[in-house]
């Protein structure tokens, strides 16, 4: 965890929020690396549940929406974790969690009094984190909304807007605004990527818990008697997504949840193993009539469907896929990262596939004090670099150096030009997981490096 949290910092992945000002806790910044394999992994996903379906179409709503909504969603009531507080040093603690690391089941979905019933029968064998002590006040459910006073120019900010939540709920809202201005049939779906904030209680495990996160959200709409084929059949394609990232099978498993909330017919997780162990990477949710029943009644509007076949008017069902960039970026980066021996000597490296690389290709000269290689090699960088945007120019230090910068970058391929390329234009480059070198003509290397990332 330390070595992946450091290599993210020191090559520009993810930086800890607000550093110069001692930091912020709960919040990340991506810097140029990360923000590429981000938008890699956004594409993807946006390629698999948009471009490549007829059946779903995107969206993008706004961080605010009337507060209305999380009322009628159950947010503003339901959304929230359970709290403990340490007597003697105030640290705040998720009583679920603890719990749940001692081996008692317990859920953030549980009434205040049931929680607090579990936690009084256990709390012998809890401690706090911090300083030990066993003293801890009663539990308290503490909602995850984030207020803000946009458009609420009250003194004391009683009529809050919320920053979302979820992302869903800006999809719920719009069903039929998609569904009449696009005429669609069921089974249909839609996505959206966006961002979306929760006050976490305690935000850990770096990026994979933070206060601010984006998340990657799809929502399905189908016959109520097909809720559940059509979930088997996300179910199974979204877990293939995910091992198109490059994840393998071995740190993936499925967890179905044990205490389904009321209205979900069948819920499941895809856990990745992150160095603590499996944990939730993205959850696929077979959620009723719920959503859509619940803003009907908020808004006072039929949010049904009419079948114009059949003649039939219901409320559709969904099934839900979500997860979250934050979450995927460290997975990838956790599979990614590999230690070896190469020439007799310690290295780390991303193994990132190709695909999903936040650079493809690094062009170096050999020297950058010989113009005409450096020349040379500036004509080779933007020829590539026309044709593949993420290529990037290394001239920086010793072509050992480059090496190494580059592995922990997880760059596929390095190419240098040297003097023979001044005479036969031809380069060398350099495979990132055997660290063997082949020569290989410059009029080749743009389809070698497409064909390779494909
Ligand atoms: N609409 C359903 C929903 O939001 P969720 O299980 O609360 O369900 C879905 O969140 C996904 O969003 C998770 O599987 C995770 O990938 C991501 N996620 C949730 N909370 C997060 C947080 N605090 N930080 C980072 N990612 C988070």
């Amino acid at each position: 965890m330390e070595k992946i949290i450091s290599l993210a910092k020191r090559r520009g992945f993810v930086y800890p929020s607000s550093e110069i000002y001692g930091g912020f806790a709960g919040v990340y910044d991506y810097g140029p690396f990360g923000v590429e394999l981000e938008n890699n992994i956004k594409a993807q996903w946006w390629k698999k549940m948009v471009h490549d379906r007829d059946d779903i179409v995107g969206l993008d709503s706004s961080i605010f929406m009337n507060p209305k909504i999380w009322e009628a969603s159950g947010h503003t009531k339901g959304f929230s974790d359970p709290l403990t507080e340490c007597k003697k040093c105030n640290t705040r603690i998720r009583v679920d969690k603890a719990l749940e690391e001692i081996g008692v089941f317990a859920d953030e979905k549980m009434e205040e009094e049931e929680i607090n019933k579990i936690f009084k029968e256990h709390k012998e064998e809890i401690k706090c984190p911090k300083c030990g002590s066993q003293d801890f006040t009663d539990v308290k459910k503490f909602n995850l909304l984030v207020k803000s006073n946009l458009g609420d120019f009250t003194e004391d900010n009683s009529s809050p807007a919320y920053l979302r939540g979820e992302t869903c709920q800006g999809i719920y809202v719009n069903y039929k605004n998609v569904l009449d201005s696009m005429h669609m049939k069921l089974p249909f779906g839609i996505a959206q990527i966006g961002k979306a904030f929760r006050n976490e209680i305690s935000p850990r495990q770096f990026i994979f818990r933070s206060r601010e996160f984006e998340q990657m959200e799809m929502q399905y709409f189908v016959r109520p008697e097909n809720e559940m084929s059509e979930f088997e059949k996300l179910r199974e394609y979204r877990y293939n997504a995910i091992l198109e990232l490059g994840i393998s099978k071995e740190n993936l498993k499925w967890k179905q949840h044990e205490n389904l909330v009321f209205y979900a017919k069948d819920a499941y997780d895809i856990e990745y193993k992150f160095p603590w162990g499996f944990d939730e990477l993205e959850g696929v949710h077979a959620r009723g009539d719920y959503d859509l029943t619940a803003h009907s009644k908020g808004c006072g509007k039929q949010l049904d469907y009419f079948d114009q076949e059949s003649g039939e008017r219901f409320i559709p069902h969904i099934i839900e896929s979500s997860t979250g960039v934050g979450r995927l970026v460290f997975a990838i980066l956790a599979e990614a990262y590999t230690e070896d021996e190469l020439g007799g000597k310690t290295r780390v490296y991303l193994k990132f596939k190709p695909q999903i690389a936040p650079v493809k290709a690094a062009v170096f000269p050999l020297m950058k004090n010989k113009p005409e290689l450096v020349e040379k090699a500036r004509g080779v960088y933007e020829a590539l670099k026309k044709e593949i945007p993420q290529i990037m120019w290394d001239d920086n230090g010793n072509v050992g150096k480059r090496y190494r910068r580059q592995d922990e970058i997880g760059t596929p391929y390095c190419i240098t030009v040297d003097f023979d390329t001044l005479e036969d234009d031809t380069v060398t480059v350099r495979d990132r997981d055997s660290g063997d070198q082949q020569r290989m003509a410059i009029a080749e290397l743009t389809g070698y490096i497409k064909n390779a990332i494909k």
